[in-house]
This record gives structure tokens, C-alpha cells and sequence, in this order.
């Protein structure tokens, strides 16, 4: 890849394909997701030596849990191992881990260990990895109103004013677009410059709907176990003939 590529300071990931890896070698799909956890680390690492300061990955969807009980079963014990084996590598690569999800439905023990890993790699400044788990766009955004409105209301009560005019007032206010994003679960995260999604779908299925207004969207045919730094490379220098003109016009050059 040339050195002169801009590198999109955030990536995000739906990693898909898993099932189809393994059933194509005749596993159970199980073992496509063991693969495809292992990939995840290796390509935080790639990422993170190629200048990506943000990477948001889509482990699990609040859809997911219609799967079979055994399949859920599984991805919930790699995102356990993950969260319990992590913290060396994280002290040592100096990763920020965040969870983004609504994590009340998680078995109590991983809700444990999903803080524990947040709390002990806050203050860590290097590749900022967020892991979507019980993740759903909508679901997030539906939250964020909720707690935007909450604030409203509780702002109203605190000036002894609950009139309907000062209400839509501080509304106006708390569910402003910079009101919502405050309430998201990136909260404090840039967009995504990069959506990359493997394995030849080329749906968005419910990931960051909010903050993927003007990300630049990338498909490949790799199934995700498959994905190396080179696939990376390859959506990074497609990304780079991209014009992002975030519904302006594009520069003229002199
Ligand atoms: C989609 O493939 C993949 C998932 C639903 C799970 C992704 C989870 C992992 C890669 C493990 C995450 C682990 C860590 C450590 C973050 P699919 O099963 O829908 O594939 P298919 O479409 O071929 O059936």
C-alpha cells in the first residue's frame, strides 16, 4: 500500500461470514466464529500499526439471539474468553476498549468482565476498539431519545417549569443532533470514515445507522475468517479514491 494513502481514523467492521467459512470446510459454524474472533485481534493489530485510531466491530446483533441456542451459546463464550484474556495485550498495545450495546440482557458474569476490561484500559491512548454486543442501530438511537428526553425533564423540573413552551424549549435543546450523539453509546467517538462489510453482503443490517451518515462503504467477498491485512489495504486504498464531499460540493483544484 503507498505511504502517501490517508488512513480513515476510524474504522468500522460488520464481520460477516462466518457460517459460510466453516461450512465450506465442512465445521460447524461454530468454528467459523472461533476463527473469526482470532482474525479480530490480528487485524486490531494490523489496524493499529497502520495509523487507524478507531475500530468498532459488530459481534452481535440484537437479532442474533434467534439463533440456535448453541450458536449463541458460543459467540457469548468467545466475547467472555476475549474480555477475560484481553488485559495484558491491551496494557501492552495500549488499546481503549468500549462495549456499545445495551448490555442489561448479557449473562451478569460478562456484564463483570466487559467493566472491568473498560474500567482497567480507560486511560490507555492508543487504538480506541469498540465491540458491539446485543447491538442494534435502531435499538441505540430509540435509547438515546429516551435519555435525551429524560434530561429535558429532569432540566425542566430542576427550573420549577414544566410549561409546555419551556419544555419544547429545553427539548430543542437535549434532542438536538449534538443532544443525541451525547446520548449514544459512541458518545465522544468520530464517526466512521470506513464501512467495511465481508463475505459479499451489501446491507448495513442494523450497525451505527446513526453515525454512518457519510462513511464511505466498502464490500468484499472475503468471508471474515478469510479478512487479512492485505483485505484491509485493499479497502483503505479504495477509500482513498473516494470524494467525500459530505454533501457539499467537491473542491475545484487551482
Ligand atoms: C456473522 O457471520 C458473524 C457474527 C454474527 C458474529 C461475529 C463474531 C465474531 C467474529 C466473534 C467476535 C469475537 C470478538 C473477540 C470480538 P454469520 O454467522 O452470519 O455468517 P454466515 O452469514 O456465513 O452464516
Amino acid at each position: 500500500m503507498s505511504t502517501e494513502y490517508i488512513i480513515p481514523q476510524h474504522v468500522a467492521i460488520i464481520m460477516d461470514g462466518n457460517g459460510r467459512w466453516a461450512k465450506r470446510r465442512g465445521l460447524p459454524r461454530t468454528m467459523g466464529h472461533a476463527q473469526g474472533a482470532k482474525v479480530v485481534e490480528q487485524i486490531l493489530e494490523d489496524a493499529d500499526h497502520m495509523g487507524v485510531r478507531y475500530l468498532t466491530v459488530y459481534a452481535f446483533s440484537t437479532e442474533n439471539w434467534s439463533r440456535p441456542d448453541n450458536e449463541v451459546k458460543a459467540l457469548m463464550n468467545l466475547l467472555r474468553t476475549y474480555m477475560k484474556t484481553s488485559l495484558v495485550k491491551c496494557a501492552k498495545n495500549n488499546v481503549c476498549i468500549r462495549v456499545i450495546g445495551e448490555r442489561s440482557m448479557l449473562d451478569p458474569d460478562l456484564q463483570e468482565s466487559i467493566t472491568h476490561l473498560e474500567n482497567e484500559t480507560r486511560n490507555n491512548t492508543g487504538i480506541h476498539f469498540q465491540i458491539a454486543i446485543n447491538y442494534g442501530g435502531r435499538d441505540e438511537i430509540a435509547r438515546a431519545a429516551r435519555k435525551a428526553a429524560m434530561k429535558a425533564f429532569d432540566a425542566a423540573q430542576a427550573a420549577g417549569e414544566l410549561s409546555r413552551s419551556y419544555f419544547a424549549q429545553v427539548l430543542d435543546e437535549c434532542m438536538s443532533i449534538e443532544g443525541l450523539n451525547a446520548q449514544l453509546d459512541t458518545a465522544g467517538l468520530p464517526d466512521p470514515d470506513l464501512l467495511i462489510r465481508t463475505c459479499g453482503e451489501e446491507r448495513i443490517s442494523n450497525f451505527l445507522l446513526w453515525q454512518i451518515a457519510y462513511s464511505e462503504l466498502y464490500f468484499t467477498d472475503a468471508a471474515w475468517p478469510d479478512f487479512t491485512k492485505q483485505e484491509l489495504e485493499k479497502a483503505i486504498e479504495a477509500y482513498n479514491h473516494r470524494d467525500r464531499k459530505y454533501g457539499g460540493l467537491k473542491e475545484e483544484k487551482a
